[in-house]
């Protein structure tokens, strides 16, 4: 309590619900965003400096001027289908934007650091529920730069400079604030929960599912959704656990079980009232069938206890942020 953190892409959707927390907890909160998707209003605590993660002489001031005891990164590219057309532009803005800020941590002798990668690592896993033990084989360029960025730091943590780090590797993050003062804020939005709610709200006139033909129950794929505050509370825990003078640690961040996309749109129709035209499309590139955390590790570890773990509430969070934004 009372810690001072950096937090790189603090304006986003996660980060500004982990600023919100860590805000709540009473940290001394540094947010650093060049604001491309995030939002000025969503930071709620601290104080934003609108910078680059590609500005080395901006982002080491900083560093200089706030003496962050621990850094945290939410600033990053994550639509798939993107980093597949646009390569280069990932490992730009995933992998060396994340190197400077490693190198800008260096410099400045701050040694804790909580990364945000994701379930994209493991690829198509050989066993579901997927531990953090199964072997980092992603399948997209996305999915590469968290992997190499993990590596990265690992190597750097093992180099006895005394350097520790947390990586969280995030399943399906949705919701919104239960108090509804953040959300989401995508102007061309991919996931699955938000479009269907877009498509409840009559935004887009169908939703559609891609591929049902998969081994799965009802063809569908299966996903661990989790609520996006559960996911802030894991990053308290994790800083805390590295504060305290834990070893570097990966986790995964789901809640050990999953809904297919059927059972999500039933969902989003049940819960918003609304019925809308849902289209069967073939299958999405990339996507693996059944995507589910193995999450024992942060429970038993960080002692992370989940509040959200129900569809209906993500959905309901979720539905409440999306009408707010139309009714203002
Ligand atoms: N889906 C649809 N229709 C849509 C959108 C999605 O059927 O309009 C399906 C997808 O094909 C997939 C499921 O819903 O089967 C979930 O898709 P999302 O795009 O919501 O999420 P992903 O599982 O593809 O992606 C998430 C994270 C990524 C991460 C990935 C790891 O958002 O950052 O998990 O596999 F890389």
């Amino acid at each position: 309590k009372g810690a001072r953190v950096l937090v790189a892409g603090g304006a986003g959707y996660i980060g500004s619900h982990v600023v919100k927390l860590l805000g709540e907890a009473g940290c001394e909160i540094l947010v650093y965003d060049n604001l491309s998707t995030g939002k000025e209003e969503a930071v709620l605590y601290g104080h934003l400096v609108k910078g680059d993660l590609g500005d080395r002489r901006t982002l080491e001031k900083v560093f200089r001027e706030f003496r962050p005891q621990a850094v945290m990164h939410f600033a990053a590219s994550i639509v798939v289908p993107e980093s597949v057309k646009f390569p280069l532009r990932y490992y730009r803005n995933n992998v060396v934007h994340t190197l400077n800020l490693l190198e800008a941590l260096e410099v400045s002798g701050c040694k804790l650091f909580l990364f945000s990668s994701s379930a994209a690592v493991y690829g198509i896993p050989k066993e579901i529920p997927v531990t953090e033990e199964a072997p980092l084989a992603p399948i997209n360029p996305y999915g590469e730069t968290k992997a190499t960025v993990e590596r990265m730091l690992r190597d750097l943590a093992a180099s006895g400079c005394g350097f520790r780090y947390v990586s969280l590797r995030y399943f399906n993050v949705a919701g919104a604030d239960p108090e509804g003062r953040i959300g989401f804020n995508y102007p061309e939005p991919t996931h699955l929960v938000i479009r269907a709610l877009k498509a409840a709200k009559g935004e887009i006139p169908q939703l559609e599912i891609y591929g049902t033909d998969y081994p799965t129950p009802d063809g569908t794929c299966i996903r661990d959704y989790i609520h996006v505050t559960d996911l802030a509370e894991a990053h308290l825990v994790a800083l805390d656990y590295l504060l305290s003078g834990g070893e570097s640690e990966v986790f995964n961040c789901g809640y050990g079980h999953g809904y297919s996309v059927r059972e999500v749109v039933r969902t989003v129709k049940e819960v918003t009232g609304r019925d809308f035209p849902v289209v069967e499309a073939p299958r999405r590139p990339g996507d693996p069938p059944i995507l589910v955390a193995d999450s024992r590790k942060i429970r038993e570890k960080l002692g992370w206890k989940p509040r959200y773990d129900d569809l209906a509430f993500i959905v309901k969070t979720g539905w409440e942020w999306e009408t707010r934004l139309s009714a203002s």
